[in-house]
């Protein structure tokens, strides 16, 4: 982080990432001798995205909706089984060996649980030398001793963390050595994946705050995924919501909070405690009926149709609706929805109902069920109407 690296990277508006069309299918195999497929996890299936340099986009979505799976297509961690991802200019799935190398170091990763993506017998110092080593970015001791001290103010830690192992950190500590790590072979992109999910609630400010400082100082751009809405509205600059492997609304974050469109995101959001008691006293709540459905045996149609409380015959069963520029009077272009009848649902022409729970297959691509949306998204009243 010098202040040429600090300069560098600061030229906000064009795009950095520019994902195409990606799909992320796993195969589902069964059989000891032949290792047969028998169906396939459709994990991310079709989605576009832009990051622009100096942004924060934020990714939400339950558990299980391919989330991670996309960070990491995005790094080329993940294979893509099909469309592709332009970094900084280039279709990083075309590099190979030297250049993917050298790529690499400007995508990093921070993970959720940074006990478990810090190897316990490394000390903080060999941690955080590791990929400056593998990037060719240790000239000399002294230089990389300074450079180590620089990472470690710059994330908020005493310089005698060097010598110290992992478990002698608290969460939040650990979190911050794991940024440090991301940010020693001076990234440009920076995937957060649940940075903050496994932090005591009074950490995780701090650790939200010194990703936004980190930001404005290096001129970092973040994906930041979580599955608590909470988080992403604080720190994002726009917001994409995901379901089942797709974008179901993709918005600034000022606008998708103010006037959520998708009958996914207006479930979401309706789950979320607001402070002021009037305004609590008259938020939404929207029910949403039964749990995801299993990415390996999607629903046809829209994704949302088997819980979505304003369906509509037949359109919503059979057509998938696309992420599409909606026509409503002072809604901007920015704002993008997946759903046919979006202008209906706003305009309160279409009205929510009840939702009968349908059976989905329960035994294909079981989605780990930890940490679901926060707040009872998923057991919550609907107006009933005639
Ligand atoms: N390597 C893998 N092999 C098979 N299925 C996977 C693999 N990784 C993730 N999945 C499945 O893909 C779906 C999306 O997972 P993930 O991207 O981890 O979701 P999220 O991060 O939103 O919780 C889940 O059903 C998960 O079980
Ligand atoms: S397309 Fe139909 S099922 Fe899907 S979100 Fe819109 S109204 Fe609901
Ligand atoms: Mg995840």
């Amino acid at each position: 982080m010098t202040a040429a690296a600090e300069q560098t990277h600061a030229q906000p508006g064009d795009v950095l990432v520019d994902v195409q069309g990606i799909k992320v299918h796993f195969p589902i195999k069964k059989g000891v001798i032949f290792d047969k497929t028998i169906g396939y996890v459709y994990a991310v299936d079709g989605v576009d995205l832009q990051i622009r340099r100096g942004e924060t986009y934020g990714l939400v979505g339950e558990s299980g909706c391919g989330k991670s799976t996309l960070g990491r297509a995005i790094l080329n961690l993940e294979p893509p089984t099909e469309g592709k991802v332009v970094f900084d200019g280039t279709d990083i799935a075309s590099l190979r060996g030297e250049e993917l190398r050298r790529k690499r170091q400007h995508m990093q990763m921070v993970f959720q649980d940074p006990l478990s993506s810090l190897d316990p017998r490394q000390s903080v110092e060999s941690l955080l030398l590791e990929g400056m080593k593998a990037h060719g970015l240790v000239k000399d001791t002294k230089a990389a001793n300074a450079r180590l001290r620089e990472l470690l103010k710059a994330v908020g830690l005493p310089a005698a963390s060097l010598q110290k192992y992992p478990h002698e950190f608290s969460g939040g500590q650990r979190q911050r050595i794991g940024i440090a790590r991301a940010l020693a072979v001076d990234p440009q992109l920076i995937v957060a994946d649940e940075p903050v999910s496994a932090l005591d609630v009074s950490v995780q400010a701090q650790v939200i705050n010194l990703l936004e400082d980190l930001q404005d100082r290096f001129g970092l751009t973040y994906l930041v995924v979580a599955h608590d809405l909470a988080v992403v509205r604080h720190i994002s600059d726009r917001v994409g919501v995901m379901y089942l492997g797709a974008l179901v609304e993709e918005a600034a974050a000022d606008d998708l909070y103010a006037a959520p469109m998708h009958p996914y995101t207006r479930a979401l959001m309706s789950a979320v405690p607001v402070p002021d008691p009037v305004v609590e006293d008259r938020r939404e709540r929207i029910l949403l009926n039964g749990d995801l459905p299993s990415p390996a045996n999607p629903p046809k149609g829209c994704r949302f149709h088997t819980r979505c409380p304003w369906r509509q015959p037949t359109q919503c069963d059979t057509d998938r609706p696309a992420l599409r520029v909606v026509s409503i009077d002072g809604v901007p272009e920015t704002h993008r929805v997946a759903c046919h009848f979006a202008e209906g649902i706003a305009s309160g022409e279409l009205q929510p109902h009840k939702v009968e729970a349908e059976v989905v297959d329960p035994h294909l691509g079981e989605s780990d069920a930890h940490g679901s949306l926060i707040g009872p998204a998923t057991t919550v009243e609907v107006t009933d109407t005639p």
